[in-house]
């Protein structure tokens, strides 16, 4: 099967997953809508291998995941091929932030399949990270495969656990961050909505008040880019 059938059945098993979920959630229709619209468009190939301490990792637990087998033999086909990015990277970047996460794109701009609606892809983050307050103007869904979180919607929200088949919705701009559990987490990431604004860290200063950094530029949606 090609990278880009394993693709189309990737979305379509999530999609029925989403379907499923949505009926008793509405906040997953955006998700669901975008999801409708992906078709055969192929978007570019990359599949570079990454030379990322997190990327030796990823097979092992890959087979730990758990969901619909037709979900989870697309995504370890995918993730094969390689074209893992690391997430941030640069100036203003720590060590911790840089080394402990990496992502593929699947559906969207960049994607396998290229789609203006969405960003959709794989997102593996190191056991025990804590990957730091941030916010976009997207609004996002994450997805577990494998392992446990705990995600906080909100610098005052209470962070809730969530494992395989469980999934957090995140509001346009709400600041949120994950605490990964004692396993490396394999998580669905999807993007609706504003794709092309920045990401921000927040920072709590000694005073109690937060102040918001640029952490990542996104690339736009509709021209070929190198951006990760
Ligand atoms: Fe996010």
């Amino acid at each position: 099967m090609t990278s880009q059938s394993q693709a189309l059945q990737f979305a379509h098993s999530y999609l029925e997953i989403l379907e499923g979920l949505g009926a008793s959630d509405d906040a997953l229709s955006p998700f669901i809508e975008a999801l409708r619209s992906v078709d055969e468009t192929p978007g570019d190939n990359a599949t570079h291998t990454l030379d990322h301490p997190l990327m030796p990792l990823l097979e092992g637990v890959l087979a730990k995941a758990e969901g619909p087998q037709v979900l989870t033999s697309s995504v370890a086909a995918l993730a094969s091929e390689g074209g893992f990015f690391q997430v941030y990277e640069g100036e203003g970047i720590n060590a911790t932030q840089a080394d402990y996460m990496v992502g593929k794109h699947i559906l969207g701009p960049k994607g396998r399949l290229f789609n203006e609606k969405l960003r959709a892809g794989i997102f593996f983050l190191a056991a025990n990270f804590e990957y730091p307050m941030h916010n976009h103007a997207g609004l996002e869904i994450y997805y577990v495969l494998s392992g446990t979180l705990d995600v906080q919607n909100g610098v005052d929200a209470e962070p809730r656990r969530i494992g395989p088949g469980e999934y957090s919705v995140t509001p346009s701009n709400v600041p949120h961050a994950l605490t990964i559990g004692n396993e490396p987490v394999v998580i669905l990431y999807t993007w609706v909505g504003d794709l092309v604004s920045p990401i921000y860290w927040w920072v709590e200063e000694e005073d109690g008040s937060w102040t918001k950094t640029i952490a990542k530029e996104l690339a736009p949606t509709s021209s070929p880019d190198t951006n990760k």
